[in-house]
């Protein structure tokens, strides 16, 4: 819990802040920032933990950190997910210390306290008979799983989850998520504020220079000061194209103009955006080359389906092409330091080495996510440095970073 004085460092920082510039440094490496950040966000809102398909069967989990909280995420006997706080209800042991695998009973390594799939104390053997052991279940919360994506919530009271759901219901039916598998996950240890990570996401000023094969299959980067009649006819042909073909299987354009999608909406205070958007002509998928390299998945009956994006604020983002997706999921692991796992899904009847190549489906998303970890820990390099002064945003390229930011504050205000 932060302290009065804490909380006045806090917000004088806020009030400090200049609309439309970048945050002062102090946001990217002050502990006190991060322990407000970690109550006021993290342990407030709906995070995304996984993928169903990662814990197919009872008795499957995976741990998650947040901060100093570490989760089982598993599944029980009934096939229902659970969040289960990675502790003890004896001495407060850490019960998992795996990443993942599949288990029986949750049996803690100290006294052997043993408890069920869904959370129950089955046996505490050494204590006296009359301890009420329906009491002593494990600490649970809020979980949601909405199209195949896995939320967790760790406040008591979260926010309303209904829209969210409705929207990522509705665009993520088709893409099937909740019937894929894992075809490859990534971890990485990224030297930056979770900030500068959603920062570098939230525009595209950097990818002419920066990601020349993301560019290719995707008309982000094209924005209202650079946009010009030639590729605006490209635009329209693409979501012309789109909207005829598509409107037949029940798909919609739901993106049509050149920049990126207004997310996140600090006026609505929407942390989600779903959109489907179509890829430049030739692509059928985000892949080096634009080919189909797995698949379809879902319902999809044709490759060409354009890209459907899903965004979830803190920590998710998520590219879907026809026959693959890609899932980036953040958790910060202190002010300058963000553990980032990508996760590339494809059908679940897709077998590996006839159906896909795992070495086709990566490399775009493998090379995009690296490309931005490497600018992100320049940028967390120099805003750290007693040299650096806030700067002025784009208002063509950089909407999205100013409304991250604004939804950050507004959020971080909320003590
Ligand atoms: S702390 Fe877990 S059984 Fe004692
Ligand atoms: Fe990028």
């Amino acid at each position: 819990m932060a302290t009065v004085t804490e909380n006045q460092f806090v917000a004088d920082l806020i009030a400090a802040r200049q609309p439309g510039y970048s945050l002062p440094g102090a946001f990217y490496s002050e502990e006190r920032v991060y322990r407000a950040e970690m109550d006021r966000i993290w342990r407030r809102g709906w995070l995304f933990a996984g993928h169903c398909c990662e814990i197919p069967s009872p008795g499957d989990y995976f741990t998650m950190q947040v901060d100093s909280d570490s989760m089982i995420v598993m599944r029980d006997d009934e096939g229902e997910i659970h969040a289960f706080w990675n502790v003890c209800r004896h001495r407060g042991t850490e019960l998992c210390d795996q990443p993942s695998g599949r288990i029986g009973r949750i049996v803690c390594p100290y006294h052997q306290w043993t408890y069920a799939r869904d959370g129950s104390l089955l046996t505490c053997r050494g204590m006296q008979e009359d301890l009420d052991k329906s009491r002593l279940g494990l600490r649970s919360t809020h979980v949601r799983v909405i199209a195949g994506f896995v939320f967790i919530s760790l406040a008591q009271q979260p926010p309303p989850f209904e829209q969210a759901a409705e929207l990522i219901g509705a665009l993520g039916q088709p893409q099937g998520l909740e019937r894929a598998k894992v075809a490859k996950t990534v971890d990485y240890d990224v030297a930056a504020n979770w900030k500068i990570v959603w920062e570098n996401n939230r525009e595209c000023y950097h990818c002419n220079v920066n990601h020349p094969q993301y560019i290719k299959a995707n008309f982000d980067h094209y924005n209202a000061d650079d946009i010009n009649e030639r590729v605006q006819a490209k635009i329209d042909a693409a979501v012309t194209h789109s909207e005829e073909k598509w409107s037949a299987t029940g798909l919609a354009v739901s993106h049509r103009r050149s920049g990126m999608t207004r997310f996140p909406d600090v006026e609505r205070n929407c942390w989600y955006s779903a959109n489907r958007t179509p890829l430049v002509e030739g692509y059928v998928s985000e892949t080096m080359d634009g080919k189909q390299v797995a698949p379809l998945m879902g319902d999809y009956t044709d490759a060409d389906v354009g890209t459907l994006r899903i965004r979830t604020m803190p920590n998710l983002w998520n590219h879907s092409s026809c026959d693959h997706g890609v899932s980036t999921r953040l958790l910060p692991a202190g002010p300058k330091r963000t553990l980032i796992r990508v996760t590339w899904l494809v059908d679940s009847a897709a077998v590996e080495g006839r159906d896909y190549q795992v070495e086709e489906i990566m490399p775009f998303w493998q090379l995009t996510s690296e490309q931005d970890w490497a600018i992100c820990e320049q940028a967390q390099r120099g805003v750290e440095s007693s040299g650096y002064l806030p700067g002025p945003f784009s208002t063509y390229k950089e909407y999205n970073v100013d409304g991250f930011v604004r939804w950050y504050l507004q959020q971080l205000a909320l003590a």
